[in-house]
């Protein structure tokens, strides 16, 4: 079986890498709209066109399951993805709910980070109205971050300072949690704890994301008998982007095994 998973550009790709973790028997598609990544500083109506460009050529390609491991993309559009196909369809919200309930008894705030247009999207109010009823929750837009993770721009020296500069404003005291609610943002995990005071731990939706993908598949009798393989794609057709997929795949992977063995 193939599982389809879209992005924007390599963000879904920390997505893709707990999948192949977790469900290792099943074959992955994986696309990457470059012709128009990044999503975040553009109008709703724009993205939403976008990703149903991309997901219809997902579908011509054949997949039996579809991912969206992007949050802006699923803010604007899942909902009409899964009237337009009939096939399991697993989108992602910043993992807010966790995080306000891990933070209940420590009475610190929580700063969730994610493109401007997940944070001004209607869905993003709903999901705070409905689980943020102590008002413990503040939003943190980080336009430069994907331009960044797109360039593969992960010098410490250059995104420590930026990471201090954008929580200058904050007295970070107050806060428990940060939730990366863009999946570009957890490539940028490790260089974001270095500017972190120990107590305040990181969480994203990535690991719940595939816990709801696993039971989807089980739930439609989507039975893997594959082998990890992964075929990458994007709607610019650029064969240098397919090889930079390759090494932001496995970075993200060895920066997994290395959280996971160090939580062992
Ligand atoms: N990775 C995407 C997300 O989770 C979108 C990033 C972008 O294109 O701005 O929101």
């Amino acid at each position: 079986m193939t599982i389809g998973f879209f992005d924007s550009g390599i963000g879904g790709l920390s997505v893709l890498a707990e999948s192949l973790r977790r469900l290792p028997d099943q074959d992955y598609l994986y696309m990457a709209d470059t012709l128009h990544v990044p999503y975040g500083p553009k109008s709703q109506d724009e993205v939403k066109g976008y990703v149903f460009e991309a997901v219809e050529r997902m579908m011509q390609e054949g997949i039996d399951a579809l991912v969206v491991a992007c949050n802006t993309a699923t803010s604007i559009a899942v909902e009409e993805l899964r009237e337009m196909y009939d096939l399991p369809i697993v989108g992602m919200e910043p993992a807010v709910k966790p995080a306000v309930e891990m933070n209940r008894a420590t009475g610190k705030r929580v700063l969730v980070m994610a493109t401007a247009l997940t944070l001004t999207m209607p869905r993003y109010y709903a999901l705070i109205s409905r689980v943020d009823d102590g008002g413990i929750v503040d939003s943190l837009p980080l336009p430069e971050l994907v331009p960044y993770c797109e360039s593969l721009q992960f010098d410490p020296a250059v995104l420590e300072p930026y990471f201090r500069s954008k929580l200058a404003a904050y007295n970070l005291d107050d806060y428990g949690i940060i939730v990366l609610g863009c999946t570009h943002y957890p490539f940028y995990a490790d260089i974001l704890r270095n500017v972190l005071p120990p107590h305040i731990s990181i969480v994203d939706g990535n690991a719940g994301t595939i816990r709801r993908l696993s039971a989807l598949l089980n739930r439609f009798g989507i039975v893997g008998h594959g082998s990890g393989r992964v075929k990458f794609m994007c709607t610019g057709n650029e064969p240098a982007y397919l090889d930079k997929m390759q090494t932001a795949l496995a970075f993200v992977s060895e920066n997994l095994a290395r959280r996971e063995e160090a939580a062992l």
